[in-house]
């Protein structure tokens, strides 16, 4: 990723915690299992926990993109955990789906096609390196 990338996401990540973060994870899973409702079954029924833990990792990741090298040693292994949950490799690209549509129905106006891309930079970082593929 670009400085600029870095910067990109940093300033939209910010305007999107402005909103409500527990808001924006319900918005995000309800889009990830509306349009892939065989998804429910592989998470707790009570989804509030899993709100807060996706939030708190996108903004612990966020704040420590310009950091590679100790940011994805723990990425990869929160990749191997996630294949302990039965996370698949084709799974990645429904959680971005999701994910981008959140960020681009959150940010509106500042939802440009450099942040877009700045975004979609950052979750194929994010996704490569959770399959060991970075
Ligand atoms: C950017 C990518 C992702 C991030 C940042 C992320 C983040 C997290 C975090 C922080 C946890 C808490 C436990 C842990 O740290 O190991 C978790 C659990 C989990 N994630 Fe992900 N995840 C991602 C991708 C995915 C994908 C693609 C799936 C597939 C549907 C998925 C399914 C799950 C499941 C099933 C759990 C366990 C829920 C439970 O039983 O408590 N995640 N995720």
């Amino acid at each position: 990723m670009t400085k600029a990338q870095i910067q990109r996401i940093h300033h939209s990540w910010r305007l999107l915690k402005a909103i409500d973060p527990a808001l924006v994870g319900d918005v995000f899973y309800s889009r990830l299992f509306f349009l892939h409702p065989k998804l429910r079954g592989m998470f707790p029924k009570k989804m509030e926990e899993q709100h807060e833990k996706l939030i708190d990792m996108l903004s612990y990741m966020v704040a420590r993109l310009d950091q590679p090298e100790q940011l994805l040693p723990e990425i990869r292994e929160m990749g191997k955990r996630h294949q302990g949950y039965g996370v698949k490799s084709e799974h990645y690209g429904m959680v971005a789906d999701a994910l981008l549509w959140t960020l681009e129905r959150g940010l509106g106006a500042d939802w440009t096609p450099e942040t877009a891309e700045a975004w979609k930079a950052c979750y194929t970082l994010i996704a490569d390196n959770m399959l060991d593929k970075g």
